[in-house]
């Protein structure tokens, strides 16, 4: 068995040679496979290195830390870099970690005690499908975290199951059912765990895809065909995948469809014995994943032809609601060069008067003749506008929206929320469909025994026709006798009803005493 994925039991702390994601910021991932470089790489002289714009982050700066940390920049020798570069260009030298200005020799070890530079960090976090989906090298369209956890979820996908999928496209959804059906890796070759079967018709991204999977330690738990599904169907070497869940996003689901039979369907041609992909003793769950209703309406034409049951689209409409604070105001800190805007009109008026009055006291000072230098004007300004371009405390204080004093930036503004337009909310139809179970006839003969259908006068439940009646006198018996005891005008005839006359009472229908007298 190889290293166990990131993605699936990722421990307390990143590794090397293994994948870790750079958060940069909330739509900005990096994934990264963190090398333990020992000497240069690419002119660095600290070996592997990502260049971002908050900063330069040698791998040896990311290994071996707590999942989640905050990793601060470091000052990088980029000098070596770009000298090294120049020579190579001027020689035309091949590239060899003795260029000029190296700082290290082959198989020296990574520099100790690199400087933090004076900002930046990133975080880095532990590979999940939810943020490989939005940091993967996109190769085609791929299923988003809102589709790919109800499609999950409606197909029943658990731990130990078996799921079918194509197209594998850019493994977005592969990482996602992965995880779902993960139940341990399998020790043995006889040993059935949770696996997917991922087919791919494109040969680029049926060999990225493989290539990927092995990367993430999930060799042994997705198995990747090159297969063009809609003609050769889901057996993996003529063997089935004994699948309980599919999952097809493929431009014509319904083209695949005849080959998820349970038993060879009429227009299907072939020689060979028919071999169903599915597990022949348990219901079957299937999803499509359509973008125009076309093809759903084709798809659900043909899941009816072969039997599929309970068909139902579905449409997941996804919608991020940003929730931040509104920073408007005059004594706000803003971005260098951004305007500031008064938060309501009493701010601004107050604002002008300021300038107004300060314009006045200008005027008669260089009137006066106290000073013509407009220089020492500039050093009179209020210190907060001096420093970020805002005004003077005092008036931003009376009419600012948040108090400024001692108000953590974070927990300044109005707090708002707002949609965000730019996300689609149309990504896909998603049809679903159940195939029962198939049943063999040693499986309906003990359903029948157990539940005998149309010979139930015999025995129902526990206790046979006999012992109901009997136990139904003695009840009734027990309450007349009780009813007589506490009866104080009893009749000679109610007196006198015996037991036969009971018994007369049951077979007779009567209503049932206890619901009659509720
Ligand atoms: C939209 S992509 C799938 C994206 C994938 N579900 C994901 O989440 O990343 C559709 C894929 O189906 C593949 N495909 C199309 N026709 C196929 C066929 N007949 N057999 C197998 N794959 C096929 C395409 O090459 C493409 O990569």
């Amino acid at each position: 068995m190889g290293a166990i994925s990131p993605f699936l039991e990722p421990g307390n702390r990143t590794n090397a040679n293994s994948l870790a994601i750079v958060h940069l910021s909330r739509d900005n991932l990096l994934p990264v496979i963190l090398q333990e470089s020992k000497g240069e790489v690419d002119g660095y002289a600290e070996g592997s290195v990502i260049n971002t714009r908050f900063g330069s982050f040698p791998h040896t700066t990311l290994i071996n830390q707590p999942w989640g940390a905050q990793v601060r920049a470091s000052i990088v020798d980029t000098g070596s870099r770009g000298r090294k570069k120049k020579v190579q260009e001027q020689d035309n030298i091949p590239d060899d970690s003795e260029g000029a200005g190296s700082t290290t020799t082959p198989g020296q070890a990574t520099p100790k005690g690199l400087e933090t530079a004076s900002s930046g960090f990133v975080h880095i976090l532990p590979p999940t499908p939810e943020v490989w989906t939005t940091s993967l090298p996109h190769r085609t369209q791929v299923v988003y975290t809102p589709d790919y956890s109800y499609i999950l979820h409606r197909i029943r996908a658990r731990p130990g199951m078996r799921i079918i999928e194509s197209g594998s496209g850019s493994g977005s959804f592969t990482h996602a059912s992965v995880r779902a059906v993960y139940n341990g890796y399998p020790k043995s070759e006889s040993d059935a765990r949770g696996k997917v079967y991922s087919f791919e018709f494109n040969e680029d991204r049926y060999q990225k895809m493989a290539e990927e999977v092995e990367a993430h330690g999930l060799k042994e738990l997705v198995k990747v065909s090159h297969r063009d599904v809609y003609s050769n169907g889901f057996l993996v070497d003529g063997k089935s995948p004994e699948a309980e869940c599919v999952f097809l996003d493929l431009p014509a689901p319904w083209k695949a469809l005849p080959h998820l039979s349970r038993s060879k369907p009429a227009d299907v041609k072939q020689d060979t014995p028919w071999v169903s992909p599915l597990r022949s003793d348990r219901t079957v769950h299937l999803c499509t994943f359509s973008p125009c209703i076309e093809q759903v309406t084709k798809t659900v034409e043909v899941m009816r032809q072969l039997g599929w049951m309970q068909i139902e689209m579905v449409e997941v409409c996804h919608k991020r609601i940003n929730v931040m604070r509104e920073r408007v105001g005059l004594n706000m800190p803003t971005d260098r060069g951004s305007n500031l805007s008064p938060y309501d009109v009493g701010e601004a008026v107050q604002r002008l008067r300021e300038v107004e009055s300060k314009s006045k006291e200008f005027h008669e000072r260089t009137q006066g003749g106290e000073t013509g230098d407009a220089d020492v004007d500039m050093d009179d300004a209020p210190e907060a506008q001096k420093s970020n371009g805002t005004p003077s405390k005092g008036v931003s204080e009376s009419k600012a929206p948040v108090s400024s004093s001692g108000a953590k930036p974070f927990m300044m503004g109005r707090l708002i929320h707002r949609t965000e337009p730019e996300i689609k909310t149309h990504t896909s139809y998603l049809v679903f469909a159940v195939m029962p179970q198939e049943w063999t006839e040693e499986q309906e003969a003990a359903a029948f025994s157990q539940w005998p259908c149309g010979q139930e006068s015999k025995v129902i439940g526990k206790l046979d026709k006999e012992s109901r009646k009997r136990e139904k006198r003695e009840l009734l018996h027990a309450k007349s006798k009780s009813k007589r005891k506490r009866g104080k005008d009893a009749d000679a005839g109610e007196a006198g009803e015996t037991e036969a006359d009971n018994e007369k009472d049951v077979k007779r229908p009567k209503p049932d005493p206890e619901v009659a007298s509720s």
